[in-house]
């Protein structure tokens, strides 16, 4: 059967929905964890285009298909693909090196060369669907070859490629063997998209020294082209998650959550993937400390943090979640009592509409990654408050931290600095907590998903004549 053609399309490692088969062996899609997936949805909503990704699964041959009102194409991957571009050169390889080598990142040939086997067909799949002068829109590190491969079968195309996750200096990134395929892949893109200014500035800094490209501010000049790499920080869909918060049901379900947790008078909540770079071990040790010390008083404080399982396969992410669970049973079996733990720990992955009662039932929201392309939760926090109550206290190492400078920032490395944050946002006034929340919800309303995407995609658009 020929394939149907897009005017608009996406390509991502994941696809949007996830397959989960239930006891009796029924097939229901749930949404993918991750930023990129609640991000992208919205500007799907808007465009009607196709989705490129993976479902998630080894071995699923899978013809396209519609669902959550989207076009979905579907990729495969083998097992042996998803434990070495996936797992391998994706997330212990590319993950790792360009958030700082908080872990240290591991480079294998045959990782590189399923990298290059499963971005090629990714890159097939985009060539079949996209139809002429078609926009297709690569996103995020698992697929940095695509734009090149692309133009090399589609010249017609107009490509955009945005990086979810900081793009390392190129002191870091140099040490990649790799590094000078990884540049020519994302210089088959018109548009290449950053989080912030930085990234932009090392990604064209590393065309310049490495590859010895000509570069003018943020172009560089391939062979008879120019490309351009610029900042473009992501979003949420900001009213949609302030009009689900303010639904009935999750104003009750915030209430039943804080008496659910004994009514505390301060309720902190940490929300993120059980990731490394989340900077949890720091946040688990300043919140241990300050329990054990007394000054944070566990009969009027609480702490809940939810960890959402991710690439459980990955060493890296075994250990962390051993690290953690001992961290979390021994404050709560040291300061706790019968009933009454300080923190509430759930290794789980929950509902957008569980997600905004949660952002709801906290007085402060603790963000404190070591390092993060941009953090959607700190943002989704801020859409989902009911007006200018709540604080936020944020890494300076979060994307979101150029943009939510009101936020209560702190060097999640230095664990001093972090519990003295947290008991200073705690004891801050309510008028000075209202005034840093004003701002902060003006930014994110303001610069929400669709400002993201109109701003990214009328920079791609062809020039008119
Ligand atoms: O933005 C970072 C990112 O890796 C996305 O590409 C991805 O959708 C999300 O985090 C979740 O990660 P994974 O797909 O590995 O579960």
């Amino acid at each position: 059967m020929a394939d149907q053609k897009y005017d608009f399309v996406v390509v991502a490692n994941r696809l949007p929905v996830d397959r989960h088969r239930d006891a009796d062996g029924n097939v229901t899609w749930r949404t993918s964890p991750g930023g990129l997936v609640t991000a992208m949805e919205p500007v799907m909503a808007s465009h009607d285009g196709a989705w490129i990704g993976w479902t998630g699964a080894p071995d699923e041959e899978l013809e396209p298909f519609d669902e959550a009102h989207m076009h979905l194409v579907p990729v495969p991957l083998s097992q042996q693909e998803i434990n070495e571009y996936y797992e391998g050169f994706s997330n212990s390889t590319l993950w790792p090196l360009y958030h700082d080598a908080v872990e240290a990142p591991e480079f294998h040939r045959e990782w590189w060369d399923a990298y290059v086997q499963v971005n090629q067909r990714f890159a097939d799949r985009a060539a079949a669907v996209a139809d002429k002068h078609a926009t297709v829109w690569v996103q995020d590190y698992q697929l940095q070859l695509v734009p090149a491969m692309l133009r090399e079968q589609r010249p017609d195309l107009r490509i955009g490629f945005f990086l979810h996750i900081p793009f390392p200096p190129v002191e870091l990134f140099q040490q990649l063997p790799w590094r000078r395929q990884i540049c020519e892949g994302l210089l088959g893109a018109d548009l290449v998209g950053f989080q912030l200014n930085g990234g932009a500035r090392n990604f064209v800094r590393t065309c310049r020294v490495r590859l010895g490209l000509k570069t003018h501010r943020d172009q560089i000049n391939v062979e008879d082209r120019i490309v351009e790499a610029r900042a473009y920080p992501i979003s949420i869909d900001a009213q949609g998650f302030a009009d689900l918060a303010g639904t009935e049901e999750v104003a009750a379900r915030a209430i039943e959550i804080r008496e659910d947790l004994g009514s505390p008078e301060t309720l902190f909540v940490g929300i993120d993937r059980l990731d490394y770079t989340k900077g949890l071990r720091q946040r688990f040790q300043a919140f241990g400390e300050l329990f054990s010390s007394g000054q944070l008083d566990p009969d009027s404080t609480h702490f809940l943090q939810v960890a959402t399982p991710s690439r459980e396969r990955v060493e890296q992410y075994m250990r962390l979640r051993d690290d953690i669970e001992l961290l979390v049973g021994r404050t709560n079996g040291h300061i706790g009592r019968i009933g009454m733990p300080p923190i509430s720990y759930l290794h789980a992955s929950y509902p957008r509409t569980e997600m905004a009662a949660l952002y709801r039932a906290a007085d402060i929201m603790v963000v404190t990654p070591l390092r993060d392309g941009m953090n959607l939760v700190a943002k989704e926090f801020i859409a989902c408050r009911d007006g200018n109550n709540g604080a936020l206290v944020l890494s300076e190492f979060a994307g979101a931290a150029a943009e939510l400078k009101q936020a209560y920032m702190v060097n999640p490395h230095d664990i001093n600095g972090l519990k003295n944050v947290i008991l200073r946002t705690m004891d801050d006034d309510a008028a000075n907590r209202a005034r840093r929340m004003k701002a902060m919800r003006k930014q994110v309303f303001e610069h929400d998903i669709n400002h993201w995407a109109d701003r990214f995609l009328s920079d791609l658009a062809p020039e008119e004549d």
